[in-house]
């Protein structure tokens, strides 16, 4: 986690890290800090956000036009003023500003206690700055060779940038795990964790690759070496982001504008890729590997929260459509145990942010079992989409809420096009549905749009609701893992605690929990098993408990037991999850907001999990 940004140029630093800050602040928000190179290196960080260090430096002299600067996800050491980024070395001749965990710092930290070292934090990354700076005393040799030995010694995840006193006109960057960008302007370099605070400035852009150093010096070209010395060629990729979708425009939170861009962010999911007039699905980014995905004898899709959800979707998909048996695991789970992979396998990656730590490990185990990887990532040249052996971008543009929303229905558009491509080579569907299948599909933009309607309703039902202690979800079927999403955006933003269950297990054990203080949302669309969940609607109400259904227009039945309804567009039952999940996530954004939480930025998350 965390966010780290640095610049190298003509311009004043401070306005464009603080700027980018702000950008990164979805990464993480426990601290902020900054440090621009004048005379020596003047430092300011402190406990809280990006505004509490604006704050802090309120009327302080920051001209300068090399920084570094951080906003900080807590790993080691609690949030507080010392733990925050930039650290210093011993001589305060170097600041350092790190995201990723040195896991054998306990050990690097003893050698140089020994060595007479102070600390003043406890976190990993004061240990790095030390190290480089021991290096280069002890062994007299340069910053970057320094940098190049210490890193050596390291094992873990790193994205660091390195600001130095003796070396006004350089930026040092270094990358292993954990993401990094360099923006190449005219005569100035801009360095990020990911593009968004680069994208005003310039669309000429290097992803770093693993292990490897830039030195950014002014007036001079990137230069590339690895850790073990190899000179690397820049390869330079343009970005195809915009501004305005890293601003609100007009909404008050980053989630609701989010919501709201459903109808579009689903549309771009499948523009190109699907023409119903003819008949064609098309995932051009998998099209190498097609033949695996066809044949294959099973398909795993690993995920973690939201992205997990999308894929149990896809399962249901996938087996009900091209009836390949598909498994959908815990990327944190499946990491650690010895899953069996078996020749014909085909995994698929499912993350928005394609950093997500655990996912990437489990990628990793599954490719060294053989298996082929297909990723389905949201964020362009992410890692992930780097260690895929193909994958499909989502298309959802830049998502900035920490809780996911158009990310999802955006991952559940390609996995639903997936579904019906693999369904159709495979023949398991017939051509007659399929076509009827692909025109459905077309219509679902306009139907989230239509159901974006509801916001109103939901409000009044957020007002009655907004103090419950607790919250069930219940669907069957493809409503089931809306309920599981529903739940979690719930328990996320607004700090509810909340239960997604499949609708009929709730007489195994939950319904212990029924009474008239339990609201209880139901799915309960009017295709596959609507009778059945009819039946677990009145076992909810003659309890008590109060009833929230999501109904498809025109509903009688539930209309005449349930507390209140939120008339959903008519649509195949498969499609549901994509329509279905909309009032669940204005009902999470409403009471959030009347409860006064930071919908954005809820406390303690982030939204790339770059650590275990
Ligand atoms: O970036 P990813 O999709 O890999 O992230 C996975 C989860 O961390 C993420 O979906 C998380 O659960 C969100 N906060 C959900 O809103």
């Amino acid at each position: 986690m965390c966010g780290i940004v640095g610049y190298i140029g003509h311009r004043q630093a401070f306005p464009i890290l603080i700027k980018g800050l702000h950008r990164l602040e979805y990464r993480g928000y426990d601290s902020a800090g900054i440090a621009i190179l004048q005379d020596k290196i003047k430092l300011y960080k402190t406990k809280g956000k990006v505004s509490d260090l604006e704050e802090l430096v309120k009327g302080e002299n920051l001209s300068g036009n090399i920084g570094i600067a951080h906003t900080r996800w807590a790993t080691h050491g609690e949030p507080n003023n010392e733990n925050a980024h930039p650290h210093l070395s011993p001589s305060g001749d170097l600041a350092l500003i790190h995201n990723g965990i040195i896991e054998n710092y306990a050990i690097l930290k003893k050698e140089l206690l020994k060595r007479g070292h102070v600390f003043l934090s406890d976190t990993d990354s004061e240990v790095l700055v030390h190290l480089i700076e021991d290096i280069m005393i002890n062994d007299k040799v340069t910053l970057v060779e320094a940098l190049q030995i210490a890193l050596g010694y390291v094992i873990g995840a790193y994205a660091i940038i390195i600001l130095s006193r003796n070396n006004p006109d350089l930026l040092l960057a270094a990358k292993k795990g954990s993401p990094l960008v360099i923006g190449i302007g005219k005569d100035e370099f801009f360095i990020a964790s990911d593009a968004t605070p680069i994208v005003e400035y310039t669309k000429d852009v290097v992803y770093l690759k693993e292990e490897e150093i830039a030195i950014l010096e002014r007036n001079k070209d990137l230069k590339l070496i690895t850790v073990s010395n190899q000179e690397k060629r820049p390869y330079i990729e343009q970005l195809e982001m915009s501004l305005s979708e890293l601003e609100k425009e007009g909404f008050p939170y980053f989630m609701l504008k989010e919501i709201y861009e459903q109808p579009r962010s689903i549309r771009d999911s499948m523009r190109g890729r699907l023409n119903a007039e003819k008949g064609i699905v098309s995932l051009g980014g998998i099209i190498d590997y097609e033949k695996n995905l066809v044949n294959a004898k099973r398909i795993l899709i690993i995920g973690c929260g939201t992205s997990w959800h999308a894929g149990l979707v896809g399962k249901y998909l996938l087996e009900d459509l091209a009836r390949i048996p598909v498994e959908v695991e815990y990327a944190s789970e499946f990491r650690y145990r010895n899953p069996v992979i078996c020749e014909g396998d085909v995994v698929i990656a499912v993350s928005q942010s394609g950093e997500t730590a655990d996912t990437s490990a489990a990628i990793e185990l599954a490719k060294s079992k053989g298996a082929i990887i297909l990723g389905i990532c949201n964020v362009v040249g992410s890692s992930i989409t780097r260690v895929t052996h193909a994958g499909t971008y989502t298309h959802a543009g830049p998502e900035i809420g920490v809780a996911s929303t158009k990310a999802f229905t955006a991952q559940v558009t390609i996995l639903t096009l997936l579904a019906l491509r693999l369904g159709y080579i495979r023949g398991t569907i017939q051509e007659s549905r399929y076509r009827q299948l692909l025109f459905e599909l077309e219509t679902i933009p306009e139907k989230v749009e239509q159901t974006l309607k509801t916001f109103d309703i939901i409000k009044n039902i957020s007002n009655i609701f907004k103090d419950s202690k607790n919250f069930i979800y219940l669907g069957r079927g493809y409503n089931f893992p809306v309920a599981l999403e529903g739940a979690l955006k719930l328990k996320e933003i607004s700090y509810i605690h909340a239960e997604g269950y499949p609708a009929a297990e709730m007489k195994h054990g939950p319904i212990a929990l029924i009474d008239e203080e339990m609201p209880v949302v139901v799915i309960a669309t009017n295709k596959g098993t609507y009778q059945k969940v009819l039946s677990n609607i009145a076992e909810v109400k003659s309890r008590k408990g109060k009833i929230i259904a999501i109904v498809t227009e025109g509903d009688v039945a539930v209309k005449k037991i349930a507390d209140f309804v939120i008339e959903i567009p008519e649509t195949e039952e498969m499609f549901v999850p994509l329509i279905a999940t909309i009032p669940l996530q204005l009902l999470s954004y409403q009471i959030a907001v009347i409860r006064g939480c930071n919908v954005d930025q809820p406390r303690n998350l982030a939204k790339s999990v770059t650590v275990e």
